[in-house]
């Protein structure tokens, strides 16, 4: 009897990450520089990591809100007005189990089966995956990527998102910066989208978990910046990045404070909820966690360039430079087969990198530049070195 079959069918049809095929095979290899996941080199700092242990041994270990607890609420609503300028109420806000677990929520109230839902790509695999898992259809939306004579650039074209929209579509997922090409949507562009969202009755899945990894000097512009209280708008968001948290698993998503009954039982039948211990930890991080995460951007900022210019001086690899996040998502002259050619790169440069045909953009490769400088340089130098034998 063969098991799989009998499992429902989004399950069955739910694809292996291209990111993990590169990495399961290469995780633990001696001298191997892995940029190939979205996160960087630097563990939690202490002051987050012993605020968690101090309320694990302090026994805070009971069943606690669902919705997440208030003084972690109102730390979010703090973070918010200090970064958005404006006031903000800890009724908009939910713990949720990692910036995944916001996606799968915000699917959960939008989309499901026989729904689209329209996302931009290249895109991270695990929106159009989450979509289709509950058994909604991911529409992709391609972003363009150009040489307008001086440099290369990505650029969305609204109206082919507003061509993309049908009778069966309930949400846009909108990520920007983008996660991988660092493509970072103005203020004009984020109107136009919410201006066709208001026009097609949809919701907006914002997922602007970089934006204060952004080298333009402030943080990237946000549908906060322009929405009415009442626009459908659901934001998910995470404290991995920002304060070196990806193995936490602690997210949060930001609603209208009229859906904060509906969020909290759509966590209640999920994960019921996230450890209190760990919500002291994001509280000590979101309230003293500025600097950290100003340390960090300047540092990606020096490794963005770094390997760009590497890179660029081959003479072969074409790519934006990335206004915000932190991953370079490159093309090679001759490289066809992204995975094929990520596997190689591995065994032969001992680079870890995600290739592009994961995110739906073949030809291309991720490499996450969020490391010391050193083994930033050291890993483009290797992949200069292997471009330069193709
Ligand atoms: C664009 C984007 N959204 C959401 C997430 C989710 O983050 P996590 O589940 O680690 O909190 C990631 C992580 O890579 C991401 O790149």
């Amino acid at each position: 009897m063969n098991l799989i079959d009998h499992l429902r069918t989004e399950a069955r049809l739910a694809p292996e990450s291209g990111i993990s095929a590169v990495a399961n095979r290469g995780r633990g290899r001696p001298g191997v520089i892995p940029l190939w996941v979205g996160e960087g080199d630097l563990p939690t700092p202490a002051f987050i990591a012993d605020a968690a242990a101090h309320a694990l041994q302090g026994g805070e270990t009971f069943y606690t809100w669902q919705r997440g607890i208030p003084d972690l609420r109102e730390a979010l609503a703090r973070y918010y007005g200090r970064h958005f300028g404006r006031a903000f109420a800890a009724e908009e806000f939910l713990v949720t189990g990692g910036g995944m677990q916001a996606i799968q929520l915000a699917l959960q109230a939008t989309a499901g089966a026989g729904d689209e839902v329209i996302y931009l790509a290249p895109a991270w695999p695990n929106f159009p995956g989450a979509a289709g898992v509950a058994g909604a259809k991911p529409v992709p939306v391609q972003l363009d990527f150009g040489d307008n004579g001086r440099s290369w650039g990505w650029s969305c074209d609204v109206g082919r998102i507003e061509k993309a929209v049908t009778p069966k579509t309930r949400a846009i997922f909108f990520n920007s910066p983008s996660n991988p090409t660092g493509w970072t949507a103005d203020c004009d562009t984020l109107k136009a989208v919410l201006d066709l969202a208001r026009r097609h009755d949809l919701w907006i899945i914002a997922d602007e978990i970089y934006a204060l990894f952004h080298y333009g000097g402030g943080r990237a512009a946000s549908f906060l910046d322009i929405m009415e209280p009442d626009d459908r708008i659901l934001f998910v968001n995470t404290f991995s990045k920002n304060w070196a948290m990806t193995g936490w698993r602690i997210g949060w998503l930001k609603v209208h404070p009229s859906l904060q009954q509906t969020f909290e039982s759509l966590i209640q039948y999920s994960t019921s909820g996230v450890a209190q211990f760990m919500q002291r930890g994001a509280i000590a991080a979101l309230d003293k966690g500025d600097g950290l995460i100003f340390e960090q951007v300047e540092r990606a900022q020096k490794a963005r360039d770094l390997v760009g210019d590497i890179l660029a001086g081959t003479g072969r690899a074409h790519f934006a430079v990335p206004p915000g996040a932190f991953y370079l998502f490159f093309s090679v002259d001759g490289v066809r087969d992204s995975r094929e050619a990520a596997f190689r790169i591995l065994d032969e440069a001992n680079v870890g990198l995600a290739p592009g045909s994961a995110f739906g953009g073949e030809g291309f490769f991720r490499l996450c530049f969020h490391r010391r400088l050193d083994q930033v340089e050291e890993a483009a130098n290797r992949l200069a070195e292997w471009i330069g034998k193709l």
